[in-house]
């Protein structure tokens, strides 16, 4: 079967479709670039001759790959001169009903072989298809901006698409250097369904005032390694887009639990404060800079006491060596003394429940999240609870950081933010598996290129251990009675068997 298009229509270049245009023209095709705007295909050209002379300039393309280049762009004048494409793709105003047209005009001018693809990222493939005489040529073709540097594409089947088409998309994108991924055709696809458990956790958990954003911010980059915290990424993407995202995939899935999006961000976006372009989101930015609020230094306190650790704690051997680093007092009689600091580390349950069904001392208890080893984090967090004492909060604090580790103290909450967070994402990203929406290879390989995480969703469910991110869903939905954090099947039954989340049944 033959991959390669030798002729692409792109039809709307705005800023999609002319980055789209580069890596086609980049990998050798010819392409006519198309436009209801006058002007707007030729200035799309002008641009990528810019774009092209930037590269020259930087090294990383010779002069004469950028003649070459330049040469197989064409400005089509009419629609009719898109009649020689192998592959059309569209990347016009997202609206069914245009792209729908536009389609039905297409088939009257190019040969019924010709693939046609839509750039949609909201829109059900489906749907714009069932406008076509042949809709099995048709397919989702999601590339994501700025398209030379996100490296990867969604090409999506619809209910009719052949097969063959969808493969010859994927050979078509490896030839300019991109990766593939394979998806069905469902809200969101991959990227913008498996995107959804970060950032609606992260306003769940600011919404309970466990913590406020900046510090939810640094324990979710420290801890886990995100790139960026949930809410300087909502202030980047910028709420007017963001939100109605959530709105919309929470909807088109009938209401899932799963995806409910905030009253935090359709408050904000009622107000305008949407984020960073308007230099007011969740931060405030002054000359483009987020005015970060500082971070409390730990507490002077001039005895610490001696520390006792629950028998059930998470890690409970690599929590007293911990202590041992810190040189802490490490009490370890059955029961804590008078005096003792007393610690949990719960996997999804709260604090409060864990001093209750343990008979704990709750004014002398706080948690410590021990989700990840201490090696692996950058930050520890530690949760007091309503009875916990000022002075045994401090002590906690200040023996934690006695390394000159970072410490943040957050109040109760089932689970702690990067447990609730990295939990959500994995069990949607589960359940994407257990729908067939994608491969699980596909899955981690989108998420990681899509959307900047430290690794695939799955890879992380593996690095917690799925039977660990079972527990702090089961906790969770305990502590809350929300049904937002049933496990998904997929993650239930590999983390009841003790298998990696990629294992695929037979
Ligand atoms: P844009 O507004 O920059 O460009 C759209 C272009 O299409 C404009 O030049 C416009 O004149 C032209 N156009 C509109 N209706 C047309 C028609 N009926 N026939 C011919 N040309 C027409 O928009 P952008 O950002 O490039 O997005 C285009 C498409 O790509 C949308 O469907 C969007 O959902 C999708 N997309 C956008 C992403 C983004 O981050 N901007 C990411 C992934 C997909």
């Amino acid at each position: 079967m033959q991959s390669f298009f030798h002729c692409v229509g792109l039809v709307g270049t705005g800023a999609m479709g002319r980055g789209i245009a580069q890596m086609a023209a980049q990998a050798g095709a010819k392409v006519h670039l198309m436009d209801a705007q006058p002007g707007a295909a030729s200035g799309a050209r002008d641009a990528l001759a810019k774009t092209w002379d930037s590269l020259v300039g930087k090294g990383k393309m010779t002069q004469e790959a950028r003649d070459a280049c330049l040469a197989r762009l064409h400005v089509a004048e009419a629609m009719a001169d898109l009649g020689g494409c192998d592959l059309v793709i569209e990347a016009i105003v997202e609206r069914l009903e245009v792209k729908q047209g536009l389609f039905k005009q297409l088939e009257d001018i190019v040969p019924p072989e010709t693939v046609l693809v839509s750039n949609t990222s909201s829109l059900s493939i489906t749907a714009i298809g069932a406008a076509l005489r042949r809709p099995q040529r048709f397919a989702g073709y999601h590339f994501f901006n700025p398209v030379p540097l996100m490296k990867v594409v969604e090409v999506i089947a619809g209910l009719k698409t052949e097969p063959s088409v969808c493969e010859r998309l994927i050979g078509f994108t490896k030839a300019y250097g991109h990766t593939p991924v394979m998806a069905q055709d469902t809200p969101g696809f991959i990227v913008n369904h498996a995107g959804r458990g970060y950032g609606t956790e992260a306003l769940r958990v600011v919404g309970e005032r466990v913590a406020d954003f900046a510090t939810i911010d640094r324990i979710l980059r420290d801890q886990i390694g995100f790139r960026l915290g949930p809410f300087e990424l909502m202030d980047l993407t910028a709420l007017d887009v963001s939100h109605p995202v959530m709105e919309s995939i929470y909807h088109q899935y009938y209401e899932e639990p799963r995806y409910r999006p905030s009253v935090i961000t359709a408050q904000r976006l009622a107000g305008g404060v949407v984020g960073k372009k308007v230099g007011d989101g969740f931060y405030r930015y002054v000359d483009g800079a987020a005015q970060v609020p500082a971070e409390p230094a730990p507490p002077q306190v001039d005895e610490l006491p001696p520390v006792w650790v629950s028998p059930k704690a998470a890690r409970r051997q690599e929590l007293y060596q911990l202590l041992k680093n810190l040189d802490a007092r490490i009490e370890t009689g059955a029961a804590p003394s008078e005096k003792a600091l007393i610690l949990v580390a719960p996997l999804g349950m709260d604090v409060t429940t864990l001093a209750a069904v343990e008979r704990l001392d709750a004014t002398r208890t706080l948690g410590i999240d021990m989700m990840l080893e201490d090696s692996a984090t950058k930050r520890r967090v530690l949760a007091t609870n309503p009875a916990t004492r000022p002075d045994m909060r401090d002590a906690a604090h200040a023996l934690f950081a006695r390394d000159g580790k970072a410490v943040s103290v957050v109040r109760d909450s089932g689970g702690f933010v990067s447990q609730r967070v990295v939990a959500t994402i994995v069990n949607i990203a589960a359940d994407m598996c257990q729908q067939g929406i994608c491969s699980p290879a596909d899955l981690d390989v989108a998420v990681t290129l899509g959307l900047g995480y430290p690794m695939g969703p799955l890879a992380m469910g593996d690095r917690i251990g799925p039977t660990n991110v079972l527990e702090i869903l089961f906790n969770l939905q305990t502590v809350y009675g929300d049904p937002r954090y049933r496990p998904s099947p997929w993650l239930r039954r590999r983390g009841a068997l003790g298998l990696s989340l990629t294992h695929e049944e037979v």
